[in-house]
């Protein structure tokens, strides 16, 4: 397994363009299936995830043709699900990535029936999947639940109805998105997620023929079609990856300018960062990032759904947070499960108390470089951003977890003066 050695204490100094939305593409990918006509994905990002995903839809009988990826911005997808060959979405592919259970809406909506492994629970927390399963069923879906998979059939395909979310979740909202697209009449969906990923799937949907009201907000008001048809979309920038490198270049006291990317995505990360005394300084695509003094401050944090500080950047902000002036209090409402990074920033020297769902972080002048891993992706960048900042020579393990969502990582980070490299598997 490759691992990551970065030779912590350099500043970050350059420009780094951000690409696609890791989880704006997932979903797109799985709306292809929505279609017998080709839908185009321009600015997918190269990540294992998409990868996985794209594994998996072939299995369904998607003929995909990749563009080449030549530069940031440049990587494009041209999904076809003209035929369907599989309604089944096997245990060993939907076990390795979460995302894979959007097929289920798209799968039963178009052809009638489906039947996808339970994803089961992860590093970050159990993550049911009882919301999709309820939702469907309010669309006249029969589900069975049966040797670890979904079996879902709608005979004489969906109908509209009103779903009532009792809390907000992003994969739910996606999910019953794209199945009330082709369910006979009105759906309505209450106290939906607004994350930027499904105003995105949203406007391609809309693209390809369906008809939905209230993008952008909690109550998405769909109508639903006979069919929907291709279509060419461009995947919003990632704003987790934004926030993932305005920390790292806040964390070392750099000066970086993010290209490429939506500063109206990550508005409540730039309010945090604001009072912790980093200067943030926006255009229409892009951020430049400094420190206003000579140190950071701590702030507290508390994760919510969107347009409330990301879970995403949870594990990035505690980093920062390490070696900044006084106490931060970080509080993660999302998962139950998401504070794995702690011990090993501890490793690194770090001084942080859980508690709960809150983890204290008091500030200590400096980290010192340590072996390290994590078990999910955030976690993992994390690591990262406290090897950049930390003494000596950090060494993360399980540099796969990076590569499912960080695009070109150590490039990107290289091309700004840090010293980072793969150390490739036997190295
Ligand atoms: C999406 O996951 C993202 N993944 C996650 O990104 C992100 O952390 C999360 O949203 C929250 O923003 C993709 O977009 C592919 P949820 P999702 O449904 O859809 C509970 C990353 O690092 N829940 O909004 O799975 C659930 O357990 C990742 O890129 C139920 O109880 O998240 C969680 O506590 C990781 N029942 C909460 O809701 C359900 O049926 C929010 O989850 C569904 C969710």
């Amino acid at each position: 397994m490759d691992r990551m050695r970065i030779i912590g204490g350099v500043p970050l100094e350059g420009t780094i363009p951000i690409g696609g939305a890791k989880n704006a593409a997932l979903p797109l990918m799985a709306a292809s299936l929505l279609s017998d006509e080709t839908l185009r994905l321009e600015n997918v990002p190269d990540l294992a995830d998409v990868a996985a995903m794209a594994n998996l839809l072939a299995q369904h009988g998607v003929d995909i043709e990749r563009g080449e990826w030549p530069g940031p911005g440049d990587g494009c997808l041209e999904l076809s699900a003209a035929h369907i060959t599989s309604v089944t979405a096997p245990y060993d592919l939907v076990r390795k990535m979460r995302a894979s259970v959007l097929v289920l809406g798209p799968l039963v909506a178009r052809c009638g029936r489906a039947r996808v492994s339970l994803p089961g629970g992860c590093a970050i927390g159990t993550r049911p999947i009882d919301l999709h399963i309820n939702g469907l069923r309010k669309f006249g879906v029969e589900i069975e639940l049966s040797g670890g998979y979904v079996e879902a059939r709608a005979p004489k395909g969906l109908h509209g109805a009103e779903i009532v979310f009792p809390f907000v979740s992003v994969g739910a909202t996606e999910q019953l998105l794209m199945a009330a697209t082709l369910a006979e009449g009105e759906s309505v969906l209450i106290n939906a997620a607004r994350e930027p990923e499904i105003g995105d799937l949203a406007e391609c949907l809309v693209k390809m023929g369906a008809r939905i009201d209230g993008v952008g907000s909690d109550r998405l008001h769909v109508t639903g079609v006979g069919r929907l048809h291709g279509a060419v979309h461009r995947i919003i920038p990632d704003r987790i990856e934004t926030g993932t490198f305005i920390m790292a270049a806040a964390a070392t006291g750099g000066d970086v300018r993010l290209t490429h990317t939506r500063p109206d995505f990550v508005t409540a990360v730039i309010r945090r960062l604001d009072g912790a005394g980093i200067e943030l300084t926006t255009a229409e695509d892009s951020i430049r990032v400094r420190r206003r003094g000579d140190g950071l401050d701590g702030v507290d944090v508390t994760t919510e759904p969107y347009p409330g500080y990301p879970t995403d950047l949870q594990a990035q902000f505690m980093a920062l947070m390490t070696t900044a002036r006084g106490v931060s209090l970080i509080t993660e409402t999302v998962f139950e499960n998401r504070f794995m990074h702690v011990p090993e920033l501890a490793r690194m020297g770090a001084n942080i108390t859980v508690q709960g769902a809150s983890a204290l972080v008091r500030g200590v002048p400096r980290l010192i470089g340590a072996p390290v891993m994590a078990t999910d992706l955030r976690a993992s960048v994390s690591l990262v951003i406290a090897g950049l900042v930390a003494e000596g020579e950090t060494v993360i393990n399980r540099v796969y977890h990076l590569d499912r969502g960080y695009e070109r990582l150590e490039d990107k980070l290289a091309a700004c003066g840090a010293r980072i490299e793969r150390l490739r598997d036997g190295a």
